[in-house]
């Protein structure tokens, strides 16, 4: 070797420890050391000398993450230890027969558990000989499995060479165990990237890491971001016997190599509880999560449980319920909001997600159908995830029917048949007809709605019924409706009819703030128009407002100050509003509360009260001067958690936000009583 070849080397080797110790640090510590930029610049180095020296290129060497020839197939692999998989419970009892049984056969009174959270990705197993990453294999059928170590070594997250510390000596050979797995975030971006480049988009996040790991091409595994956890070993040589699985998982963390939050309990009690938790912590989770392992603590009575066919009996996957299915498209039906905007909903076969009963989803917009192509007749892959509204994720495109064409959008409005044009912002299509009896149905429901005008008996079918048989052109016709004119309608008696004008009347004495969400500005929720009658305490005060007058408004951006300055020049709605005050609606100004407990405070409502709606207690603090907000932040002031509070409270524990149950809600309201 010439003296500057023996210096290349000794430097190529140098930058190969720093390189996987940064990737440790990065992947294993989750705490790097050094920025993506100098991690890229030490890479760029090696590139560099490697490619001046072939021959001291390594298959282990972190250049080589970026994927090495595509193969022809993958070889097999026998695995010499089985690969087991679990056996499912989906429920309590489920999990109190699974621990009765291991008591039974035991003949202890309680039984150690250790519970991890069940990644949704693909089991891998990896061997390493002499403390170097060797070979890596899938699961297959348990027996045998394929070979796809050059795809593994592509894995930053994969350590080439393990790392031991803590006195930890490397073993002379161990096989470790865990899964595969692509994190929500990355989940989004791949997609995302995929469907700018208009390839197929991946179902779930399972899907995508099975797909990205079983390619023949490293280099296409090289390009997707998986990431990896391990979770169990097989005996191996110099490899210690292990008196419990947290011991396990300790070794493996001290050889450097990832491994995930496991958390032991002393009984199935503490099972449940976990369980419990770990269901309402898993969208705050990084990765997807489709349940949790429990798995026996102690080594020895692992051994004496044994096994069942292909699953141990000393684990068991207790499954949380799914979020995703796949259903059938009965029908494509477009729908005209309050706004006008046409919405196209899929009508589903319904189909059971995340705890509830699915049969509609939402296709936002023309953009949104289009790019997804659903049609009549597909099957698709609906995802119900948390609280939020059903979407639908992607088609199975093997499963169209023949003969199935691209949904047409309407390009005139299917309920008032004026044009239907795409709006200044682009995506969204909106019927142009003013007298549009389906946005005039939805307006006049959002102005009786509880939280404007509040009348009660006006809900969506009177609305419908009014506006159909001519009653209700505009708001003002709300108040000159009269007996007679009532007992025409179709299923109207006599004391409803009276019970309707009753409320109708007393909906006369609301509040600016009311009374301005109740018109159904677009963008004016009630915040805003709570805001916008501190500012103009009568409502004709914003006849006359210039733009720049309301944009001073505080929380009224530019969009929404334009659209507002747009209604109110507007002479029809001028029109309507004189006509609603002429028929006797006063809306008292809001009164501008600048003390006691809630004046100027952000709250945040979470979980049950058993004493008042949420509603009410949000109309309890507007009283006083509060703000009632959605999310805990470092700006929420106080939170009120009432019974079952979930991730809010927890949020507010670590910010340190100031908390209180319903009880001393209630008292705070006492001391600070008003109106
Ligand atoms: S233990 C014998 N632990 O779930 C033990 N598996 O059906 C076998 N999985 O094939 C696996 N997270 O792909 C175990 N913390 C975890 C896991 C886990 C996900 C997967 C794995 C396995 C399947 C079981």
């Amino acid at each position: 070797m010439t003296a500057s070849k023996t210096a290349d080397s000794a430097r190529i080797a140098q930058l190969r420890k720093e390189l996987a110790y940064h990737n440790h640090r990065y992947y294993v510590l989750d705490s790097p050391e050094v920025s993506d930029a100098e991690y890229d610049r030490l890479m760029r180095e090696l590139q560099e000398l490697e490619s001046r020296h072939p021959d001291l290129v390594t298959p282990d060497s972190p250049t080589r993450r970026v994927g090495g020839a595509p193969a022809e197939k993958f070889e097999k692999v026998r695995h010499r230890v089985a690969m087991l998989s679990l056996a499912n419970v989906f429920d309590d009892e489920g999990l109190s027969d699974f621990d009765e049984r291991i008591r039974r056969q035991t003949g202890l009174p309680h039984v150690a558990y250790v519970c991890e959270p069940k990644l949704d990705g693909l089991a891998i197993t990896l061997t390493y000989e002499q403390g170097r990453f060797v070979r890596g294999a899938t699961r297959g059928d348990g027996t045998e499995g394929e070979d796809v170590s050059a795809n593994l070594r592509t894995l930053r997250g994969l350590p080439t060479e393990l790392l031991p510390r803590d006195g930890v000596k490397a073993p002379g050979m161990i096989e470790v165990r865990g899964e595969v797995f692509i994190s929500k975030k990355d989940f989004k971006r791949l997609n995302d990237k995929r469907e700018e480049e208009g390839e197929p988009l991946f179902a779930n996040p399972r899907n995508a890491a099975a797909g990205s790991l079983r390619q023949l091409d490293p280099r296409i595994t090289a390009s997707r971001p998986l990431s990896l956890f391990l979770y169990e070993c097989v005996p191996g040589e110099g490899v210690p016997a292990f008196r419990s699985h947290t011991e396990k998982l300790g070794y493996l963390r001290s050889l450097g190599l990832p491994v995930n939050r496991a958390v032991s309990v002393p009984s199935v009690e503490g099972v449940r509880e976990q369980y419990r938790a770990s269901l309402e912590g898993r969208h705050a989770l990084p990765f997807e999560v489709d349940g949790m392992v429990v798995k026996v603590d102690d080594e020895d009575l692992r051994q004496r449980l044994g096994q069942v066919s292909k699953s141990p009996r000393w684990a068991v996957a207790y499954k949380f319920p799914p979020e995703e299915e796949s259903t059938l498209v009965e029908d494509i039906q477009v729908y005209v909001g309050r706004t006008g905007a046409l919405t196209p909903v899929a009508h589903l076969k319904p189909v059971k997600v995340g705890g509830v009963t699915v049969s509609r989803a939402t296709l936002h917009n023309e953009d949104e159908l289009r790019r997804k192509d659903v049609r009549k007749g597909d099957t698709v892959f609906i995802r119900r995830a948390g609280d939020v509204i059903p979407e639908i994720v992607k088609v199975v495109e093997g499963k169209r029917p023949e003969g199935t064409q691209p949904f047409v959008f309407p390009t005139e409005c299917p309920v008032c048949h004026a044009a239907a044009v795409k709006d200044e912002e682009g995506a969204i299509i909106r019927c142009t007809g003013a007298t549009c009896p389906a946005q005039l149905v939805e307006k006049v429901r959002h102005f009786a709605s509880r939280t404007a005008m509040d009348v009660d008996g006006l809900g969506e079918k009177l609305a419908a019924q009014l506006v159909e048989t001519g009653l209700v052109k505009s708001f003002a016709d709300v108040y000159h409706l009269t007996r007679d004119k009532l007992l025409t309608l179709e299923r109207m008696g006599d004391k409803s009819a009276d019970n309707l004008l009753a409320s109708i009347e007393r909906s006369k004495q609301t509040t600016q703030p009311r009374f301005l969400y109740a018109l159904g500005i677009r963008h004016v929720g009630e915040s805003t128009a709570r805001v916008l009658a501190e500012s103009f305490p009568d409502v004709r005060g914003l006849y006359t407002a210039s733009l720049e007058d309301i944009t001073r408004v505080k929380d009224v951006g530019p969009t929404m100050a334009e659209v507002i300055h747009t209604f109110f020049h507007e002479p029809l709605n001028r029109e309507a509003i004189d006509a609603l005050l002429a028929a006797g609606v006063t809306p008292a100004p809001p009164v501008v509360v600048k003390t006691g407990v809630f004046a100027g405070k952000t709250v945040v409502l979470t979980g049950g009260m058993s004493g008042m709606s949420r509603e009410q207690a949000k109309e309890e603090i507007e009283r006083r001067g509060g703000k009632v907000s959605g999310s805990v932040s470092r700006k929420t002031d106080l939170v009120v958690a009432g019974e079952d509070a979930g991730s809010k409270l927890k949020k507010a524990q670590e910010l340190g936000v100031r908390i209180v149950d319903e009880q001393a809600f209630l008292q705070l309201l006492q001391t600070d009583a008003r109106g």
